[in-house]
């Protein structure tokens, strides 16, 4: 594992941390998101993905049973928070993403994917549980695109989430369609019902491969059938969103409320701005893998989430495209790429991405501006006095704190004299709140 010294939580909780803006099911609405990806959905990846302008961005889907197992370590540098399994990280996250951060989960059991989403609830805004993945590894152990066939086992998971995981804790699903339009519609129905804040429909069944058209156009009713559920849910579309463009056409075609890319994404993680970097191995890999570096992200999965990296070309030719892809595939290491990356830190573009993430606006002004902005494709109907318990966050509710974290990110990144760290609440230890350094 190539992680560097960190400070073991639990220990006492030695900071105060700023308020976080909780998601509640309007944030679900009106947005463009990174979809979970294993591999690929790396916490750069969803760095770069905020920084250009992603609403939201889920985590690769994780296992119950590998987080159970988990330490929870945080680098006293750069606050990234670990996962780590006996030999590796399962998976990092850090503060910075935290508002906009969603975890998903790997379940066929609902105890243990409570006990799961306790492990992580404090690192995260939402869980979602993962009802797609058709990948045989997922579906013979009951997980997955499997649930899709066991709706009392899918919809007993999301319930128990529910009942479990605070109100400033989201709870979602991403599923695939059913073969039929009926079975899909039943089955969205006892999802809905369940409490969830929004379902994400990845728009092929489970035998279709990503080179098979997504069946955008069976979307519309399902969003139509949800709105007139009355909950308010947000029904998120998923397959073939090319970007922050495309996503305003797929949102015409579909109805849905927010659109969530995954393979365009990892081909370029700036899509979900209106105007995504080209000639990307000049413009975002040098800074990706900077800040891939300084945050220590395993330099496998950075070479690897940098490979995927692909779109149109302008100034950068050919040549420059082999010569890149020399000294990328030449080095087994960080050391060696300063020819494509430039002077090392990464601290700097880390700054810059900080500072991007916290100059939003707060989410609730987004949120409206876009309901103005856009016309929202849904039937107004009467809605019931719901009996369903809270899915948003009272106002002044804090997130609850990390066992003790001590949230040394904001410690350790006083010296990046940021407006998140310099601002607002005073960062006072607690007595005694010391950071105990550990080599994993
Ligand atoms: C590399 C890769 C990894 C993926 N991992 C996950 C995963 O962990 N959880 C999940 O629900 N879907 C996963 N998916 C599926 C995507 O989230 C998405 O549903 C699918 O790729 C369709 O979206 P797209 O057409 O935008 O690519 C993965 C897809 C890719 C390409």
């Amino acid at each position: 594992m190539s992680r560097r010294s960190h400070s073991r939580s639990p220990s006492p909780r030695a900071l105060k941390r700023p308020k976080f803006d909780h998601l509640t099911p309007e944030d679900f609405k009106n947005g463009v998101f990174l979809a979970p990806m294993v591999r690929s959905g790396a916490l750069p990846t969803r760095l770069f993905a905020l920084k250009h302008g992603a609403d939201l961005v889920w985590g690769p889907e994780i296992v119950d049973k590998a987080i159970l197992h988990a330490e929870r370590a945080v680098d006293p540098a750069t606050g990234v928070i670990s996962y780590n399994g006996k030999t590796r990280a399962m998976f990092t996250t850090h503060p910075v993403e935290k508002p906009y951060f969603i975890f998903q989960i790997g379940s066929s059991d609902p105890a243990l994917a409570v006990q799961a989403a306790r492990v992580v609830m404090h690192d995260v805004a939402g869980i979602d549980l993962n009802c797609g993945c058709p990948k045989p590894f997922s579906t013979h152990a009951g997980m997955g695109a499997a649930l899709l066939t066991d709706p009392d086992l899918l919809c007993a998971i999301l319930t128990a989430l529910r009942a479990a995981m605070p109100p400033e804790i989201s709870v979602s699903a991403k599923i695939r369609l059913l073969p039929s339009q009926e079975d899909t519609l039943r089955l969205v129905e006892r999802i809905v019902n369940t409490g969830v804040s929004a379902l994400t429909v990845h728009c092929r069944t489970r035998t279709m491969r990503d080179k098979d058209a997504a069946l955008v156009e069976r979307l519309r009713e399902i969003v139509d059938f949800v709105a007139g559920m009355g909950r308010g849910i947000a029904v998120i579309e998923n397959g073939d969103c090319t970007g922050a463009e495309d996503a305003k056409r797929i949102r015409d075609v579909t109805g849905a409320h927010s659109v969530m890319i995954a393979r365009g994404a990892e081909s370029n993680p700036s899509c979900f701005s209106p105007m995504p970097l080209y000639d990307i191995e000049r413009t975002l890999s040098p800074s990706y893998i900077r800040v891939s570096k300084y945050l220590d992200n395993n330099w496998g999965l950075t070479k690897f989430c940098v490979s995927q990296f692909k779109g149109k070309h302008v100034d950068f030719d050919k040549a420059a495209q082999k010569h890149y892809r020399q000294v990328l595939n030449g080095t087994k290491g960080f050391d060696g790429l300063e020819e494509i990356v430039g002077a090392w830190t990464g601290e700097d573009d880390f700054r810059e991405i900080v500072e991007m993430i916290e100059a939003r606006p707060p989410r609730s002004h987004a949120a409206a501006r876009a309901e103005t902005a856009r016309p929202v494709a849904e039937t107004p109907v009467e809605k019931e006095p719901s009996q369903d318990p809270p899915t948003s966050t009272p106002p002044d509710t804090v997130n609850p704190e990390p066992p003790g974290s001590g949230a040394p990110f904001m410690l350790a990144l006083q010296h990046l004299d940021l407006p998140m760290l310099t601002g607002g609440d005073p960062l006072t230890p607690t007595p005694g709140g010391g950071v105990s350094v550990v080599t994993v």
